[in-house]
């Protein structure tokens, strides 16, 4: 039996990811290790958290004592690494736990995994999940970020991942250890924390709240369903080459004022609300610091090597997103409330 530590699985593509591997694979032993921050919410796995071969744990990834006793409780074979602070908003604020978490975490599982996996014989892998951030910022109408793009981050989040890549290819070349990277684009859809873009406008939509526009609304992104990004996860877990980077994103770039658009006009069918009325809740504010003009993503290696593709049009996924937050309005509500944060303690008796 695999045993798998999954790492950030109460987070969103976390939990996406978690969820993936303890439906698809009853033969394999998830164990959940998340540190529970604002960001976690166990809520988001109600529905496997029954499963046989599904384990949560509390804990932090940068707490070498905690990771050590994890490790040796489990006896993990593998680790798909996906705990992180991961919004460039709060990284700007607050840089300083993004540096723990994202460097120092990381730093640390992958110290305790070399020390745990140096007499193992079975087959070894430490996955960690990144971002396309590292690559820095591409001009509108110019090129795509592809592996072997050089290393340009710009914010204190893209830095701390750009770190936590170079650490993971450290222990690799030093110590020898199995590891995979990948680096994807914008992901959306389902329990996704209401503080990005797209969960944060149709929540303020949905209640008749401005829309913070940062700028002129021009910076681009390249957006991929979250389920696609599980998926894709999947694939490179099983398939993916020894040391190798491989990039995802949906060849699906939208400026954000385009986007906002798009969700506003949507918004307002599915509300029965005049057309054009949610647009007028657009507000232009002041620009994020430093933001990048825009990212995307080259997706060939991981559509020719492991036959990778997305597998939803935009305007369907967006569909979907946008349905679920309308139908799942008490997860917005608990967790803007903070509501949420007492699941743990009810389901737990603490
Ligand atoms: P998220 O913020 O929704 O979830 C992060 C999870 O990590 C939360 O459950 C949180 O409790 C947990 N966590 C934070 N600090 C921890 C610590 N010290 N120890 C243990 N757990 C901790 O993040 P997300 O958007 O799901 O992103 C997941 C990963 O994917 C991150 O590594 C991020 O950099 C990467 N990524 C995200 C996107 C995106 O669009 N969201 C795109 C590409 C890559
Ligand atoms: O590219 C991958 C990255 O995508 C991930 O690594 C990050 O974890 C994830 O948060 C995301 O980063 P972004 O900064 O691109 O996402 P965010 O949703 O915060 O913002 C998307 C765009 O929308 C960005 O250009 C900033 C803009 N924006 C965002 C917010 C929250 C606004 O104009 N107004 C807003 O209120």
């Amino acid at each position: 039996m695999k045993k798998i530590l999954i790492t950030g699985g109460c987070g969103f593509i976390g939990s996406h990811t978690v969820r993936r591997f303890v439906k698809k694979y009853p033969e394999y032993q998830i164990v959940n290790l998340d540190k529970l921050t604002y960001a976690g919410n166990l809520e988001n796995l109600q529905d496997v958290e029954t499963e046989k071969n599904y384990t949560f744990e509390e804990g932090d990834i940068a707490n070498l004592e905690q990771m050590t006793s994890l490790f040796k409780k489990y006896d993990f074979d593998s680790v798909i690494h996906l705990a992180a602070e991961s919004h460039v908003d709060r990284s700007i604020t607050d840089p300083l736990v993004f540096i723990r978490t994202n460097i120092t975490g990381t730093a640390t599982l992958l110290h305790v995994a070399k020390e745990t996996w140096k007499n193992s014989k079975s087959n070894n892998l430490f996955y960690h999940i990144s971002t396309d951030e590292v690559f820095g910022s591409l001009e509108l109408k110019g090129d795509f970020f592809y592996e072997n793009t050089p290393y340009d981050p710009k914010s204190p989040y893209s830095s701390s991942k750009a770190s936590s890549d170079h650490l993971v290819r450290a222990w690799h070349h030093t110590y020898g250890i199995p590891v995979v990277i990948s680096n994807c684009s914008n992901n959306y859809g389902p329990f996704q924390f209401p503080e990005k873009l797209i969960p944060l406008f149709i929540n303020n939509i949905l209640h008749n709240k401005s829309l913070p526009v940062y700028g002129k609304g021009i910076n681009v992104r390249d957006w991929l369903y979250v389920e696609d990004h599980a998926n894709a996860i999947d694939l490179i877990f099983h398939k993916g080459k020894n040391g190798e980077t491989y990039n995802i994103g949906g060849h699906n770039e939208w400026s954000n004022i385009d986007l906002i658009k798009l969700l506003c006009k949507s918004m307002d069918q599915k509300l029965g609300r005049e057309p054009g009325s949610s647009e007028k809740l657009i507000t232009y504010v002041t620009d994020r610091a430093g933001h990048d003009l825009r990212y995307a993503i080259d997706a060939s290696k991981i559509k020719n090597e492991l036959g990778w593709n997305p597998s939803l049009q935009f305007e369907e996924g967006l569909n979907k997103t946008i349905n679920w937050y309308l139908s799942n309005n008490k997860w917005v509500d608990n967790v803007t409330s903070g509501e949420y944060q007492k699941y743990y303690k009810k389901q737990y008796s603490i």
